[in-house]
């Protein structure tokens, strides 16, 4: 009795959660408080969102409703604890053709760590040719709530599978991964070095700890957020502000500005998103559920100015196009060029520093 019980408590949880998503996006004036202070599942982000949506329609609402978001972006932290050796070895790892079915192709080959931890290609191309997405960056990961651009996945350490067996992808398996892993002396070592035995966990747990440690701290906007009022300029202020006032902040939130929700690519129109855009249909492709059809995961804008091509095809090659179809698809709105100009100023401000742990390992 039980699994039906869960399927229908299931429907009505994302029926609501249509309901509340959809009478947030048509009333911008309401004040809806995410908050991100877990790993959590969807449902209950969204049963949260429930609970904290307010009836507020006082005048003072634009002020009240800044004020609230202020505390919606936080600061990329930077007193990050890492195990270095642990770390090392997720690193040289990373970097290893021979973790894929014919020895040509990293996780490097398509998430460059030189640059911006994906690749300048708009669909990626792996073990047997392309696939079917743009790579996703691999910085700043450890703020995601949920992985690949259909959010499928909770938890970085599962994510690792995806890259692994994709036929479009290493084309690889574990056994494989294990046995090459096991083989090598240079590995051999540095595994006895930390007391851990090679198997599965301890080779994704590597990779976990390094990619954990790829955050790039200390972007102007941030170095803003904590009170440097000049780290930022007049016109990345003004983005900031409508950022707000426009409601992009509604998705793109939490320490990433993103990568912690599910929403719809395309509510106001299809003709530059969802199935006119591209054949991917988002979630559904993994659910096969109908409710969860052209749902993407919300992208983070943390670097967005320096991880061209855009959106989930990669089809989207300038930044300003990609705030003018955000505007369109999603608040049903259109921008002066004045105004997606300065939303532009205010998403450069958001690229960091190049993680620290690169220059670390690539000098000794
Ligand atoms: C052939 C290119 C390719 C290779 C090789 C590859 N990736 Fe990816 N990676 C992608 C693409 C494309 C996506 C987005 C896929 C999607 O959303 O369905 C992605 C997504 C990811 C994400 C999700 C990021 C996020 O925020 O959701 C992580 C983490 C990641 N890859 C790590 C790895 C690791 C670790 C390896 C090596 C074991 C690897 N990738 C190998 C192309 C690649
Ligand atoms: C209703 C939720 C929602 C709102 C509101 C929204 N976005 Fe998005 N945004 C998304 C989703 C979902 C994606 C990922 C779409 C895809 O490619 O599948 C995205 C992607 C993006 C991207 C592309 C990122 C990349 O790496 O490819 C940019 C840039 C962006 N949004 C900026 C904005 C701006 C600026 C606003 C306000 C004008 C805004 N968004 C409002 C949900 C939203």
């Amino acid at each position: 009795m039980k699994i039906p019980y869960l399927v229908g408590l299931g429907v009505i949880v994302t029926m609501s959660v249509v309901v509340l998503v959809y009478d947030a996006l048509i009333r911008p004036n309401h004040t809806s408080a995410i908050s991100h202070d877990g790993h959590q599942h969807n449902e209950h982000h969204l049963e949260k969102t429930q609970l904290t949506i307010k009836d507020d329609h006082s005048s003072s609402n634009i002020e009240h409703n800044n004020a609230l978001s202020q505390h919606r972006i936080t600061p990329i932290p930077t007193n990050l604890i890492v195990n270095q050796p642990l770390a090392k070895v997720g690193w040289m790892l990373f970097k290893d053709r021979n973790l894929s079915s014919n020895r040509s192709i990293s996780c490097e080959s398509c998430h460059h760590l030189q640059t911006n931890g994906a690749e300048v290609i708009p669909i990626s191309i792996g073990a047997n040719g392309a696939g079917m997405r743009n790579s996703l960056t691999v910085f700043n990961t450890a703020y995601n709530y949920r992985f690949f651009w259909d959010g499928r996945v909770n938890t970085l350490s599962s994510q690792i599978d995806g890259p692994v067996h994709n036929t479009a992808e290493m084309d690889s398996n574990w056994a494989l991964i294990t046995n090459y892993v096991s083989q090598s002396e240079q590995y051999e070592l540095l595994f006895s070095e930390l007391g851990l035995e090679i198997n599965e966990q301890s080779i994704k747990l590597s990779l976990v700890e390094f990619m954990n440690a790829l955050t790039t701290p200390n972007s102007p906007f941030d170095r803003y957020l904590k009170g440097d009022e000049n780290a930022i300029g007049e016109s990345a202020k003004q983005g900031w502000q409508t950022f707000q006032d426009e409601g992009c902040i509604r998705c793109h939130q939490g320490t990433n500005i993103g990568g912690g929700m599910v929403m719809r690519f395309g509510y106001f129109g299809l003709t530059k998103t969802g199935q006119e855009r591209s054949h991917d249909q988002g979630r559904y492709m993994f659910t096969g559920k109908e409710i969860d059809r052209h749902l993407f995961r919300v992208a983070s804008l943390r670097n967005v100015a320096i991880t061209a091509p855009y959106f989930h095809d990669g089809q989207t090659d300038s930044l300003e196009e990609a705030i003018k179809i955000m505007g369109e698809s999603q608040l049903g709105k259109t921008f002066e060029d004045e105004t997606i100009a300065q939303l532009k100023s205010f998403l450069e401000a958001l690229t960091g520093q190049r993680p620290h742990i690169l220059e670390v390992f690539e000098n000794e």
